[in-house]
């Protein structure tokens, strides 16, 4: 598989709305002005996709390259489905939405749209307000997480379970063996991809 869409820079984000929601790098800023849009695919099978549906606005919060690794491993390793991920790190609340506090700052969308192609929602979201919270910290690049997401991926082992990571996006998968058939749920690749921790 090519590696060559890494070298398109892009940043990893967290975005959250009421009840959830997860870490996302496939963002992209669409139009200018006062109230650009913003496009943001979010996979049909994470628990995040059923919440753009049922409600209207989101925040997508700019993460830094020294984010504590812990809000990728909650957001962005486990699903809503199984642990409440706001008990699980430090969040504030904008409006009525909880996001981490760790962030460089944060923008509140609008959801505009919404285009389902068969494993996405593609987000048309409008900006409403945003506000930068650290000035100096360094927004990360997916590239740049990519290069050190060994650093980000803290693996507990559960119940005693073998851990493979994902080389393409970091995702973990716990058991003995991968199965045979078995591809990445996040980036699809097949189990040669991964590695034992
Ligand atoms: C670096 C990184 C980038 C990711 N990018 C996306 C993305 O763009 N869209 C998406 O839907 N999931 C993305 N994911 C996967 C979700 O964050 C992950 O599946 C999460 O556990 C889903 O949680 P949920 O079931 O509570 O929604 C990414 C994960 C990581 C670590």
């Amino acid at each position: 598989m090519s590696k060559i869409y890494y070298k398109v820079t892009h940043g990893v984000y967290s975005l959250t709305t009421n009840g959830g929601g997860c870490i996302v790098d496939a963002v992209s800023q669409i139009s200018g002005g006062e109230n650009p849009l913003f496009s943001i695919a979010v996979m049909k099978t994470n628990n995040t996709n059923e919440l753009v549906h049922s409600n209207d606005h989101v925040i997508l919060s700019i993460l830094s390259k020294d984010v504590d690794s812990k809000i990728i491993e909650v957001f962005g390793h486990h699903s809503m489905k199984e642990i409440n991920k706001f008990d699980e790190v430090e969040t504030i609340e904008i409006g009525d939405i909880q996001v981490p506090s760790d962030i460089i700052g944060y923008m509140e969308l609008k959801i505009e749209d919404r285009i389902e192609n068969e494993t996405h929602t593609v987000l048309i979201c409008r900006f409403e307000d945003g506000r930068i919270l650290n000035e100096d910290k360094e927004e990360m690049t997916y590239s740049y997480y990519q290069k050190h997401k060994d650093d980000y991926v803290k693996v507990t082992t559960e119940n005693n379970k073998t851990a493979w990571l994902c080389t393409m996006c970091g995702y973990v998968y716990y058991g003995d063996e991968i199965p045979e058939d078995f591809s990445c749920p996040v980036c699809g690749v097949d189990r040669d991809a991964f590695i034992k921790k």
